[in-house]
């Protein structure tokens, strides 16, 4: 065997040999790189005469061919073992049980909010927002709330230090000042709630210094009490999951309504268990009322031509009730314990489509 079958012999067996793909990429800077030994050959080339020369390139270019062929064969052949390897390796047996992780709850508060604006936002309504941080108009003048009003005083509302201009800003006491911030940002027609975070000096069983409220503010030409009653009925019909839930209006006062009612709920109180349904019971579930002529004109609205009503509920009261919570104020005690009972899985989200209950 000469020279040159010889390093062909070489070259072919080393490329059949290499394991891998970096053994092969060796492999070949070995054969072809720059000072490869096929590479070297065909630099000698020029000290040859000329029919040797030509006869020895011929050669040489024949073997440089075998050697690329037989490179990209191999290539190709321990890519796909590679590959093979990789997904044998990588197999996912998705007939395994899940591997118990813990995981994370949905706060009563966040799925009875969620709850409550799929119902909303199924009657048309659209989600609307205020800042925490209030002034006194928005929170109280623009509400018909007049100064000597207790919820005004010190010791029932938040105040901030006065601003240079000597104004107070407060932590607002309801989401109601959002009604009139979304009188002023634009003309009626108005079909929006508000869910929002709501403070008041107060701390006990059934007090705590920050809750939440849902809003809600409908203003047109044509709406009526009668259209109050109906969407509210239709409301804690479908959050508590009772079609038959009987519900009744009771006369009340609150400055910005006129007329004011409150919105009771039936139950029965057996042996100290509360049921929601009928059983000769009522519970308060809501405030509401035809929003007041005088509430309008201040928010920029003519009350000539339009009108309307208002509600505002507590998302927690919502949320003992229907899921059965004693102590509102386990509610912000951030207990992983409790959290765990009572909150709610995040893949489980809430639409009147695929049903309201768990
Ligand atoms: N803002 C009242 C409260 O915090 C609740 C309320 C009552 C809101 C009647 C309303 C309403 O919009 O019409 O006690």
């Amino acid at each position: 065997m000469d020279e040159v079958e010889a390093l062909r012999a070489t070259l072919l067996s080393a490329i059949e040999g290499a394991s891998d793909l970096a053994a092969l990429e060796e492999v070949r800077v070995h054969a072809l790189g720059r000072k490869g030994q096929l590479t070297e050959r065909m630099k000698s080339l020029g000290a040859l005469d000329i029919e040797a020369r030509k006869a020895m390139g011929v050669r040489l270019n024949a073997v440089k061919d075998d050697i690329t062929t037989a490179l990209a064969a191999r290539k190709e052949q321990l890519g796909a073992a590679a590959l093979n390897q990789r997904l044998a390796a990588e197999r996912i047996d998705v007939t395994l049980p899940v591997r118990p992780e813990q995981e994370g709850r949905i706060h009563p508060i966040t799925q009875v909010i969620d709850e409550l604006v799929a119902i909303f936002a199924d009657m048309g309504f659209t989600v609307a927002e205020g800042p925490d941080i209030e002034d006194d108009f928005h929170n109280f003048t623009a509400l018909n709330i007049p100064p000597e009003h207790p919820a005004r005083q010190m010791h029932d509302t938040f105040y901030l230090p006065p601003g240079p201009n000597g104004e107070r800003k407060l932590l607002r006491t309801h989401t109601s000042p959002v009604q009139i911030r979304t009188m002023e940002a634009g003309p009626p027609p108005y079909r929006v709630i508000v869910p929002g975070r709501t403070y008041r000096v107060d701390y006990d069983m059934t007090h705590t210094p920050m809750f939440h409220q849902i809003e809600g503010l409908v203003i047109d030409t044509t709406s009526h009490m009668g259209h109050l009653k109906g969407c509210l009925t239709d409301l804690v019909r479908a959050f508590f999951e009772l079609e038959d839930l009987p519900t009744r209006f009771r006369p009340s006062f609150f400055p910005f309504t006129e007329p004011s009612a409150e919105m009771d709920i039936g139950c029965s109180r057996k042996a100290g268990e509360l049921k929601l349904g009928q059983g000769g019971d009522w519970l308060e579930i809501l405030g509401c009322g035809m929003v007041h002529p005088k509430v309008l004109e201040l928010s920029g609205v003519d009350p000539t031509r339009y009108q309307g009503f208002a509600f505002g509920l507590g998302v927690e009261r919502c949320a003992m009730l229907k899921y059965g919570i004693p102590d509102l104020r386990t509610f912000f005690e951030a207990d992983l314990r409790w959290l765990r009972h009572y909150g709610f899985s995040a893949l489980d989200v809430p639409s009147l489509a695929t049903g309201l209950s768990r």
